[in-house]
């Protein structure tokens, strides 16, 4: 059974999200930042993918040789936070398919509502990577991952920087099957749904706007 939370201690994972989470750093740095931590949280998050080997003739001899098996890996950002983790880990699998999901939230109901929905065919045999740098409340995550689901999606990993606790129960209840790998999980959410300590808000962090 896959772990249902990864928390990446590495060292440089830790020292860099200190660094973004201080309100100080400037749009440059926390966007630097936001593209190297991606890159080692990526490299987690697509440890396990399937694997299968080819023969490849070294300048020495042929021999047989691990590569990646099956239909190429789909990143799914969720927009627009969860294009700051893109970047980085499409430099980590450059053929990555990539799609985009976008949710608010309704004033009323206060449930997600799906306003964009794009992603890439034959998600059923895919590795799906879903990226959102926030794992606060968790319904807009849960949501995403069943629109996934509905769209033939089976093997879903989901990918952020900062998780609250409130945000992993409310995953392992909708989506016990997605294993969720972060940099950190903090310790809780305020009234506003801001994770504390946390660091803001990403979306506006890593764009520079208000
Ligand atoms: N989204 C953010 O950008 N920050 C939080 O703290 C919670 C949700």
């Amino acid at each position: 059974m896959t772990k249902h939370l990864t928390i990446v201690d590495h060292p440089l994972v830790q020292h860099k999200l200190t660094y973004m989470r201080d309100k100080d750093a400037s749009t440059g740095k926390f966007r630097r930042l936001l593209r190297e931590i991606s890159l080692l949280l990526g490299y987690e998050a697509l440890r396990d993918l399937p694997m299968t080997t080819t023969t490849v003739e070294t300048p020495l001899q042929e021999t047989e040789a691990p590569v990646l098996a099956g239909k190429k890996v789909a990143l799914v950002s969720i927009l627009r936070a969860g294009n700051g983790l893109l970047d980085g880990v499409l430099e980590l699998v450059p053929s990555a398919r990539v799609g985009f999901v976008g949710l608010y939230r309704d004033e009323e109901t206060l449930q997600p509502v799906q306003y964009y929905f794009k992603v890439p065919k034959d998600l059923a045999d895919r590795p799906v990577i879903v990226l959102d740098p926030m794992l606060a409340t968790g319904n807009s995550s849960a949501a995403a991952v069943t629109l996934l689901k509905e769209a033939g999606a089976r093997d879903i990993r989901f990918l952020c920087l900062l998780a609250a606790p409130e945000g992993v129960a409310r995953m392992k209840e909708a989506h016990p099957d997605v294993p969720i790998i972060t940099a950190a999980l903090d310790e809780r959410l305020n009234e506003k749904g801001y994770i504390l300590p946390g660091l803001g808000d990403a979306g506006d962090r890593m764009f520079g706007t208000k």
